[in-house]
């Protein structure tokens, strides 16, 4: 019992080590004339006015006992700020639809309040608007990404937004922003036309969506040094339909990007999707199954558009992705507060190897949401704070973030459950800029380990150091009375023996390597 333990708290877990028996496979890593970069926007991030994301989450109440720079939380930028979030998508959603940014702006007093009808029919008092956002990029580093509201707003309300926001002149708009603390312009460059607008943004058929998008996106301006790029709502998982006809009739040099949403369920099933903890094998297996289905997904997105943009100009971009489950019991079930497991790092490892491995047209994607919303990075109550397994992936990955893209070449074995069966490993691989080599690699059997023989062509090296997220379970999650259970660890099972990395990836794992 006692060594059970040990291994427990060396963060390997009882079934990955112990009990497992592993599998042997071959990999090659194709390091030597990379062609392609993974995009640092990638690892983006969602906060939307939803729940306790903004209100609660990022944006505190001035009495809450935490360190504050007005009312955005300190020890939540710090987190984040750490893990290198390259952009921020903002206000929605489908919150964005309905959003008037007129609203958010000025002194907070005098902002109107509205109700947040999307979610939970709760006052939204504005006091987080444009330029509290736009200061909370400015302390993240990031990018902001704005969703206009193409929905129940006009084009002159999102033209003028932009006008707002990145004109350097002499328009009422531009001294309005300077009389509200801006002199320079933002310089904003991502920016959502609608957010889906086939369904809670306007129930929109494509061919309708298509001919406004076009209207929108003519009054949407690039001013000088402030280029928009311009991202298309884009479609519903599966619904190809929707990118065939968005493709066919918007101009390519209309489009910077175009999106697509697909999120990962437990069970498959939008009225019962299964609870964040306490599940089973099968649950594990089939939300895991329904994760992989992402590579489809995207692969068959990026063939329509192969066909009317074969230089691949045109990014997709994945700006709402994660695991959605059924909310905490004695939540507000129109919060959309989920606990988080290993099991959602898992996913988010997978997700994140997916989208590396389509980098030529996978350019951008959020994870949905940063804060207290489905698959989160931290979870808050009051003034405690907690980073989740999801979290740790992400700083596990910042090393794939704008580096160069490496293919690699495996045959994965399967995680078998009754009848099904699975990939039980996937893997991405990039070299920085510094030359060296990361390899990302999930394990998704929870009983067995892989052994991998790797031969690592077209680069020389000399050891290979990783960190790896496991746990003895893979429904442990991170609670705010544990909130280290899990955690990374150091990994220490890689070897170079002649040119070959040899490696053992324990079950239900996320290992990254550095091979220097
Ligand atoms: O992320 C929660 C919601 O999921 C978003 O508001 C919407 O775009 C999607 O349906």
């Amino acid at each position: 019992m006692k060594f059970k333990k040990l291994l427990a708290v060396a963060g390997l877990g009882l079934s990955s080590s112990f009990s497992s028996f592993a599998q042997s496979i071959v990999m090659n890593v194709q390091a030597g004339d990379p062609k392609l970069q993974i995009s640092k926007h990638i690892y983006g991030q969602f906060a939307e006015h939803l729940g306790r994301c903004i209100y609660g989450g990022f944006w505190v109440d001035e009495n809450l006992n935490v360190p504050k720079k007005d009312r955005l939380r300190l020890d939540i930028i710090e987190a984040l700020n750490k893990i290198k979030i390259p952009n921020l998508r903002w206000p929605g959603g489908c919150f964005a639809d309905t959003y008037h940014w007129r609203d958010g702006i000025g002194p907070r007093n005098q902002r109107p309040k509205m109700l947040n009808g999307t979610w939970g029919d709760v006052v939204e008092d504005n006091s987080f608007g444009t330029h509290e956002f736009l200061e909370l990029c400015s302390m993240l580093k990031c990018e902001p990404y704005l969703a206009g509201n193409m929905g129940s707003g006009t084009v002159a309300e999102m033209s003028n937004w932009i006008e707002y926001l990145n004109l350097n002149g002499d328009t009422p708009l531009a001294k309005l922003r300077a009389q509200n603390g801006h002199p320079d312009p933002f310089k904003v460059s991502f920016w959502g036309v609608g957010n889906e607008s086939w369904g809670c943004g306007g129930n929109m058929t494509p061919e309708f969506y298509a001919d406004q998008y076009k209207q929108y996106a003519t009054f949407a301006k690039s001013y000088p040094g402030a280029p928009l790029r311009k991202i298309a709502s884009g479609a519903n998982g599966d619904d190809r339909n929707w990118t065939e006809v968005c493709m066919k009739k918007i101009p390519v040099d209309q489009l910077w990007g175009i999106s697509l949403h697909y999120y990962t369920l437990p069970t498959g099933n939008w009225g019962k999707k299964g609870p964040a903890t306490g599940f089973d094998e099968q649950a594990y297996f089939s939300t895991v199954k329904n994760c992989l289905r992402m590579d489809e997904i995207v692969a068959a997105h990026s063939a329509i558009m192969d066909k009317y943009d074969p230089n691949k100009k045109v990014a997709l971009v994945v700006d709402e992705w994660g695991v959605w489950t059924d909310v905490e019991p004695g939540t507000n079930p129109a919060f959309l507060y989920q606990q988080n497991t290993l099991r959602d790092a898992l996913v988010a490892g997978t997700t994140l190897n997916i989208f590396n491995n389509h980098c030529d047209r996978v350019k951008m994607a959020e994870l949905a949401q940063a804060i207290n919303v489905l698959q989160s990075l931290v979870l808050t109550d009051k003034e405690k704070m907690l980073l989740t397994p999801t979290y740790h992936v992400f700083d596990l990955y910042q090393v794939h973030q704008d580096a160069q893209y490496l293919p690699l070449k495996f045959t994965s074995p399967d995680y078998v459950l009754g009848n099904e069966k699975i990939q039980a490993l996937n893997a991405s691989a990039s070299k920085d800029k510094d030359g060296i080599v990361h390899i990302s690699l999930v394990n998704l059997d929870p009983k067995k380990s892989i052994k991998i023989e790797s031969g690592i062509d077209g680069v020389t090296w000399k050891n290979a150091t990783g960190q790896i997220l496991t746990s003895a379970k893979f429904n442990d999650y991170n609670s705010f009375d544990n909130p280290n259970k899990v955690k990374l660890a150091p990994f220490k099972g890689a070897k170079k023996r002649g040119n070959k990395l040899e490696v053992e990836i324990p079950a239900q794992s996320v290992v990254v390597l550095a091979l220097k």
